[in-house]
């Protein structure tokens, strides 16, 4: 027990002015720091004394001339506030000593069985406990004031779900008055059924896990019934014996962050959009910018070839004669006596002056002016034509396979330049087998779908989805392109075969005709060895 301060007054309301005499003498006696400041014999005057606020304790005897029994008790306690009374009563008068301590007295003496000791002690305990009480009623107003000073949403609830304790801005935002509105109640008494069950069910599940909830985001309704967002905490409280009790919550309302949030994503995804739609310009622009390089290539190949063109007419002409007079000459001299050496001799030179010919015939095909002698033709019969042409020179190590369908419509074209094509693709067929192999040459007619069709290629602009084109492919089982080669194949002059054999100029002509019917050429190796060549014509 803490020792008192110098000295504690007492009030001293005793309407007996012998008892008051001695309760004085009591109180001296007993040297304990207490003093009776003030000894009056009436309520009236003990009121005046019980406003003034100074004392630290009242013995009070309820018989008094103006007021009796448990009335002037009720009355010094309505006019006290706190300070501590002991009730000094007759022996007669225990029972309603008893009820005074109910109603918030310290404590009750019987006259004429008081000591001074007796006394001292009631005083010191009503003192005392008076201290505690004050001591803990401050330290509770101030929690009070710090949770309602709070922003933040706080309750507690008890295991079945009732409300214990509710601050201000939790009562504020259900619009609720005082705290008698809320506790004991339960979420059920404030929200719509099925929000209350959730809210419930969650409260349940942290109680019973003993889990705590930490910061998750939930809709909720305000009184007013409009959608919040709040940011929730959920603890389980527990006794000592880690017995679940209730939980204590405390809430934010993060209505606006989640707007803003939101506004902010909505914002990040116009953003991406916008930089999607810059990404997907800029490729267009790449493409743009790619197919104009290929057109500005084709363009300066085009002009490079009509320049081969032009030399390779002048250098025909210059060497088509001197060839010629050479060539009878030749004749002239083997129609002489001559030595079988000096025969050989000029079969030799003939034999080199006619493949001379056949370089100058090439060039001068490359370069002939491009026009056709077209007429309505089976594709068919031209390519049995350029067959029986090449005839001689497939060996008997050479099969030929015809798949050409007789049903195929009949086409627009030269059929002598197409002919050409054809004799120059079977030759590079047979040269690029050897001396055996199979030549597969097939015909037929299909609708162009667009899929995988090379539809919208710089070469095949002349081709539509829906088309009907008649196709020849030709098949050899010879060695097949090396792939870096594959898009040399049509370069003037370009070969692989030794010189006297190939003059490279025989798929250049081969192109400049296709292009003159707006066909389409494709040469590539099939998976199974050797190359394919794809002729295609619009019917
Ligand atoms: N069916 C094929 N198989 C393998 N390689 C081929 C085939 N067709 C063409 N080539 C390759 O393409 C090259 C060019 O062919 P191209 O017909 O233009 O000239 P060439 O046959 O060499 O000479 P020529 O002017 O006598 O035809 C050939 O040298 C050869 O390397
Ligand atoms: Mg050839």
């Amino acid at each position: 027990m803490i020792s008192p301060p110098s000295h504690f007054r007492v009030i001293l309301v005793e309407a007996n002015a012998v008892d008051a005499r001695l309760l004085d003498a009591m109180v001296e006696a007993s040297r304990s720091g207490f003093k009776v400041e003030w000894s009056v014999a009436t309520l009236a005057e003990a009121l005046k004394i019980v406003e003034s606020n100074e004392a630290d304790v009242i013995l009070l005897d309820l018989a008094l001339p103006d007021s009796a029994g448990i009335d002037t008790f009720k009355t010094v306690r309505a006019h006290s506030g706190r300070l501590p009374i002991i009730v000094l009563s007759s022996s007669d008068d225990e029972e309603l000593a008893l009820f005074t301590m109910h109603e918030g007295a310290q404590d009750y003496l019987v006259k004429g069985q008081i000591d001074s000791r007796l006394l001292l002690r009631a005083m010191r305990y009503a003192v005392e406990r008076h201290r505690v009480e004050e001591a803990l009623a401050l330290e509770r107003n101030l929690l009070r004031n710090l949770v309602d000073n709070l922003p933040d949403y706080i309750y507690a609830k008890d295991a079945d779900g009732h409300y214990l304790i509710d601050n201000a801005a939790h009562m504020r935002l259900l619009r609720l008055g005082k705290q008698e509105d809320i506790i004991g109640k339960t979420v059920f008494d404030f929200f719509p059924p099925e929000i209350a069950a959730q809210y419930h069910a969650d409260d349940q599940a942290i109680i019973s896990s003993g889990n705590a909830l930490i910061n998750r985001e939930e809709p909720s309704l305000n009184a007013a019934g409009e959608r919040r967002w709040l940011s929730t905490t959920k603890v389980p409280l527990k006794d000592h014996q880690e017995r679940p009790t209730g939980l204590v919550c405390i809430g934010r309302d993060i209505t606006e962050q989640r707007l803003a949030q939101e506004q902010l994503k909505e914002a990040n995804a116009e953003l991406s959009k916008s930089q999607q739609d810059l990404l997907r310009a800029l490729g267009d622009l790449k493409s743009a910018h790619e197919e104009l390089r290929s057109v500005q290539l084709q363009l300066i190949e085009a002009e490079k070839m009509k320049s081969i063109g032009r030399l390779a007419a002048g250098v025909a002409h210059e060497v088509k004669n001197p060839l010629a007079i050479i060539t009878m000459g030749v004749e002239y001299l083997l129609n002489q006596e001559l030595s079988e050496s000096s025969a050989g001799v000029l079969d030799d030179i003939l034999a080199a002056v006619k493949r001379a010919d056949n370089v100058v015939r090439g060039l001068l095909d490359f370069s002939a002016p491009k026009n056709l002698e077209v007429r309505t033709e089976d594709l068919n019969a031209v390519i049995n034509q350029s067959l029986n042409l090449v005839r001689g020179e497939l060996g008997p190590g050479f099969k030929v396979i015809k798949e050409l369908d007789p049903n195929i419509p009949p086409l627009n074209l030269d059929n002598a330049k197409v002919g050409q094509v054809f004799v120059n693709v079977f030759t590079n067929a047979v040269h690029a087998m050897g001396s055996t192999g199979v030549l597969t040459v097939r015909t037929y007619a299909k609708q162009l779908t667009g899929v995988g069709e090379n539809i919208g290629d710089s070469r095949s602009e002349s081709f539509r989805v829906g088309d009907t084109v008649v196709v020849a492919e030709v098949d050899d089982t010879g060695s097949g392109i090396p792939n870096d080669k594959l898009n040399k194949v049509y370069d003037p002059f370009f070969t692989t075969k030794p010189t006297g054999k190939g003059t490279g100029l025989g798929l250049t002509v081969t192109k400049t005709i296709i292009d003159l019917h707006a066909g389409t050429i494709d040469i590539g190796n099939r998976p199974e060895g050797g190359a394919r060549v794809k002729i295609m014509f619009k019917a």
